[in-house]
């Protein structure tokens, strides 16, 4: 584990180099303090956010062919666990997981909600680890046996750029070995209003979380950023088949960075996040080299779906 002056710099390096972008950048992973991992909470229970309950609609639906797909003695791994929700239903009814390893990078929310889980689910060993998944990290061993199946719902796939997801599922293919599998959530493409009105909510849930990205930086690193002089826009690039989350300047100011100073003019927006939607076609071709899609399972408006990867033997 890094100590706190090394996560310090390596975070501010990153920023610098976002800021340095056209357009700026900042990584999403940096929305989730306390705050940001309840403002989220908060988003999957608005009207417009349409994915969290299709998506657990579709877990408890078909959670007995899920079941039999995944078989016995499952070590259960989710990155980017958050307050683990959705794994409850998997939880409450599959009696072959063994363990379940939570990993998030918000770590207080975590440790908090896996005891929370030990509590409820005392014949399952829960081990949180605490860890960016976008960076090496090493997972227990506690249950060398259990076939690990790693369970990535909310379509967060969706956040990844191209490469970086062909290097997740290259990871995400050693952790689960030949014998393993993955349980993932996959945001479809779909009509155009539908995609903005989820992420432009009208009780301004997604804004407030959008903004407090900055107000985590401010606290995490060096910076003054002025969540009060952006402005949270939501909107579908065609061409990169992905909602970009964006933060526009209301005027022209400065904000300044580790003593580095960064200039942002009145109109000029910052590029917080991308959610990639997916044609079931452009998804099996993305995994192909590492896994097979064996089932996909959606709700009847093909709005979302929870597919069941294999490795490639
Ligand atoms: C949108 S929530 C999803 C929670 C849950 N998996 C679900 O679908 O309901 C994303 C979670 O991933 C975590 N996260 C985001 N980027 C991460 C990273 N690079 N490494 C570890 N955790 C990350 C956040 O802290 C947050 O709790």
């Amino acid at each position: 584990m890094e100590d706190t002056l090394t996560k310090t710099n390596t975070i501010t390096q990153e920023i610098i180099a976002g800021m340095k972008n056209t357009p700026k950048q900042l990584p999403s992973k940096y929305f989730y303090d306390e705050k940001g991992s309840q403002l989220f909470d908060e988003i999957t229970e608005l009207e417009e956010y349409y994915p969290t309950r299709t998506e657990r609609m579709i877990l408890e639906y078909y959670l007995d062919e899920m079941a039999e797909k995944l078989g016995d003695n499952i070590e259960l791994i989710e990155p980017g666990s958050g307050s683990s929700e959705k794994t409850r239903i998997l939880l409450d009814k599959m009696d072959s997981i063994r363990c379940y390893v939570p990993i998030d990078i918000s770590g207080d929310y975590l440790f908090k909600v896996a005891d929370q889980l030990q509590k409820e689910y005392p014949n399952i060993d829960i081990e949180p680890l605490e860890a960016d998944y976008t960076r090496p990290f090493e997972l227990p061993n506690t249950h060398p046996n259990a076939r690990r199946i790693v369970f990535f719902p909310g379509s967060t796939i969706g956040n990844f750029k191209l490469n970086t997801v062909q290097r997740f599922f290259s990871v995400i293919a050693d952790i689960v070995g030949k014998q393993g599998g993955v349980l993932i959530g996959v945001d479809l493409k779909k009509d155009i209003n539908i995609l903005e009105a989820a992420y432009n909510d009208s009780k301004g849930i997604t804004a407030a979380f959008n903004k407090n990205m900055l107000v985590h930086l401010n606290r995490k690193i060096d910076a003054n950023f002025d969540p009060d002089l952006f402005e949270h826009k939501a909107l579908w690039v065609e061409e990169k088949g992905c909602i970009e989350m964006r933060l526009y300047a209301t005027k022209s100011h400065s904000v300044q960075i580790n003593g580095q100073v960064f200039q942002i003019e009145e109109g000029e927006y910052l590029h917080t996040e991308n959610s990639h939607k997916y044609t079931q076609e452009e998804f099996s071709g993305i995994v192909a080299p590492w896994f097979e899609v064996e089932q996909v399972w959606t709700d009847k408006n093909e709005l979302f779906s929870v597919q069941y990867l294999v490795p490639r033997v």
